[in-house]
């Protein structure tokens, strides 16, 4: 297993090229599996989980070949399963059960359970498909579906789930006749999803709002001349807030300052300069971190994948700033770890009291989910002394480079066996 060592202290400095958005990758690679023929997939990112969800594609029969672009053969499909030893890899593995039903009729899912993050079920997913006529047991563990005929309805979600939406518009998109969905998730990977759907000649109107309408068709083709994933606003804002927290001043290339606009205006607030262009944010800090409070919502609102790293920022202020964690109830596993590098934080239910402190200190600490491991990553960038973060593999989930792209901006950071010292 690797660890990643940091000595801090460093501002950072310079461009970081953003890649592309792994929450867009997982879905649009899955996607595939709705058209019969060969799909070109341009800006998908080398990370763990999209490895995980090329083996699921090869297991069901779509073999992959990458060359800078992903090219995915569904010409056929073989399995209709996701079984548990790549669902426990990767929860995204759910987003096979939309796809599956549309293309074959039947799906076989491994239930995904809990992780780090919390509970996570799966019951607004089969809500909608099954009020567009599918059928679903669970036995052993499994999650089997069955439909003969999709057929569009008008659905609700009673939470606003994002692979849920996703699962519902892969199998709407196959329906006969109209659906809606209401309440549904309008991030921007959504958005991303139905645009590759409609290139593949999908009629999908309102992805990006509350409510998406969909005009079911008879088939889909690979989109013609391919399709290139829009960049991780995740990833971008983790590196403009290792520029925040090291009093730097880092741009972030292709990111899109829209789609980071809740990012952009907490870091405003807590006393960054911010510079948006097209393809291109900036973030500089040479004043005190300002306390901010900040609550998680669904988008437009602050993204629960930024709560983690805004909180190693915020453990440098000036004064108290509060954040209130509304989407996951246990997504606070990074406060322990940061109160090792001498952070002051209390956790009252959802509701996380940070008191700022002038500085923190290096120490040994674990990464416990992909987004709670980026806030080490960021904590141990701006403390004394040298970091060390166990159990790299949380963050190779959702960084592509990470160490490359640090290095490139001036921090010491280097990968190691964690069997070994320096
Ligand atoms: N929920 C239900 N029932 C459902 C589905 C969701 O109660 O059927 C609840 C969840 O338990 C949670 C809330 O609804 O409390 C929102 O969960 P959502 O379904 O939106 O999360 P997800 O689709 O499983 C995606 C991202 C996550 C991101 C969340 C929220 C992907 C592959 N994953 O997860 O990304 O945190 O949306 O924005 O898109 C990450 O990248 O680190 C990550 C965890």
């Amino acid at each position: 297993m690797d660890k990643l060592l940091i000595d801090g202290g460093i501002p950072l400095r310079g461009t970081v090229p953003v890649s592309g958005a792994k929450n867009a990758a997982l879905p649009i690679l899955i996607a595939t599996v709705l058209a019969p023929g060969e799909h070109r997939l341009g800006n998908i990112p080398d990370l763990v989980d999209v490895s995980s969800m090329l083996s699921l594609l090869g297991r069901i029969g779509c073999p992959s070949l990458v060359d800078g672009d992903v090219r995915i053969d569904a010409t056929r499909i073989a399995y209709r399963e996701a079984p548990y030893d790549v669902v426990r890899k990767m929860r995204a593995s759910v987003l096979a059960l939309g796809p599956l039903l549309a293309r074959c009729g039947e799906a076989k899912v491994s239930l995904p359970g809990g992780c780090a993050i919390g509970v996570r079920p799966i019951d607004q997913h089969l809500k909608g498909l099954e009020a567009l006529g599918c059928r679903f047991e669970l036995a052993g563990g499994y999650v089997h579906g069955r439909v003969d005929k999709l057929r569009g309805a008008h659905i609700r979600c009673d939470v606003v789930t994002v692979t849920g939406t996703e699962n519902i518009l892969m199998a709407a998109v196959l329906a006969e006749g109209t659906t809606v969905i209401d309440n549904a998730a309008a991030e921007p990977e959504v958005e991303d999803l139905a645009r590759m759907l409609n290139a593949m000649g999908a009629k999908i109107k309102g992805a990006g709002t509350r409510r998406i309408e969909i005009e079911g068709v008879t088939s889909l083709h690979p989109a013609p001349g391919g399709y290139r994933i829009l960049a991780d606003r995740i990833e971008a804002g983790t590196y403009l807030v290792a520029g925040a927290i090291t009093g730097g001043d880092v741009t972030a290339v292709g990111a899109d300052a829209e789609a980071l606009a809740p990012v952009l205006s907490m870091l405003e607030s807590a006393g960054c300069t911010v510079e948006r262009a097209p393809g291109s944010v900036r973030v500089a800090r040479s004043g005190p971190i300002v306390p901010v409070h900040i609550e998680t919502q669904p988008h437009p609102g602050f993204p629960t994948d930024m709560q983690a790293q805004a909180m190693a920022l915020l453990s440098l202020g000036v004064g108290t700033s509060t954040i209130r964690e509304n989407i996951f109830e246990n997504r606070y596993m990074h406060v322990a770890e940061l109160l090792r590098l001498g952070a002051d934080i209390a956790i009252d239910g959802s509701l996380a009291t940070i008191r700022g402190t002038p500085k923190l200190t290096g120490a040994t600490v674990m990464a416990t989910d992909l987004r709670a491991s980026a806030s080490l990553v960021l904590a141990g960038l701006a403390a004394q002394g040298q970091t060390e973060i166990l159990r790299l593999y949380h963050l190779d989930r959702g960084y592509e480079r990470l160490e490359e792209k640090l290095g490139a901006l001036g921090a010491r950071v280097k990968r190691a066996s964690e069997g070994r010292g320096e």
